[in-house]
């Protein structure tokens, strides 16, 4: 089951059905989170930042462990620095604090921080079945991701292809969902399996965690 909230961006739907699909499936699908005027300003952004040659090769895995392996991600990033955000980005990152807070409240999972990138797959680009947690870690808690393209086809490829069930993880059911403009994805780091399969055109999206404490960091 997919729940929809498509009108969230103007606050007249209760931002708690987020906790109840998390608390309950674990994942959800909202079309239309982001307003016009942020998602646009993003885009134009993230556009100049790549012709500009600012994103880099994306890596995997952490620490002295991290290299770049483009036979398992393709995407190009840019992580985004809370104390310097550009306008957009202030936008995005005070929506995304309003789902921090409210899941927080709802559903004590002691969520203390989030960290983001603003990611391109280019041409031929994909991202192999994975998991976001970390191996040994499990501060990513909440994965949240934003899209920004517009007038997505399934012809253009990127599909987000997110596995359903939490035990048979890729080997089970999956459920396909298309990279549009403003709609984020949010699922728990530790549980769902995804990938982004080959996309066809440039695509941009915005990819945050929401992290806790590692059990074993001093307080
Ligand atoms: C990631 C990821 C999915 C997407 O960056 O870890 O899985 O749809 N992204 O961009
Ligand atoms: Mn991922």
């Amino acid at each position: 089951m997919v729940l929809m909230y498509p009108d969230l961006s103007t606050g007249s739907t209760p931002l708690s059905g987020l906790a109840e699909a998390l608390a309950g499936p674990g994942y959800l699908v909202v079309p239309d989170f982001l307003d016009e005027e942020t998602g646009r300003a993003l885009l134009d952004e993230i556009t100049a930042f790549r012709e500009n040659g600012i994103l880099h090769e994306a890596a995997v895995g952490r620490g002295q462990e991290k290299q770049i392996r483009s036979e398992i991600r393709g995407d190009e990033v840019l992580w985004l620095d809370p104390a310097n955000l550009t306008e957009a980005q202030r936008a995005y990152w005070t929506r995304m604090e309003a789902v921090r807070t409210l899941l927080n409240q709802e559903l004590f999972l002691g969520l203390f921080d989030l960290e983001a990138h603003l990611a391109c797959y280019p041409p031929g680009a994909f991202y192999k079945a994975h998991l976001d947690c970390h191996r040994g870690s499990s501060e990513r808690t909440v994965s949240a991701i934003v899209y920004l393209n517009r007038d997505w086809t399934p012809e253009d490829g990127g599909i987000l292809r997110l596995y359903t069930d939490r035990i048979a993880g890729k080997d089970g059911p999956f459920l396909d969902i298309t990279p549009g403009f403003g709609k984020l994805v949010l699922f728990l780091s530790a549980d769902f399996w995804h990938e982004v399969l080959p996309a066809r055109r440039e695509r941009f999206s915005l990819t945050g965690w929401f992290r806790k404490r590692s059990e074993n960091a001093p307080l």
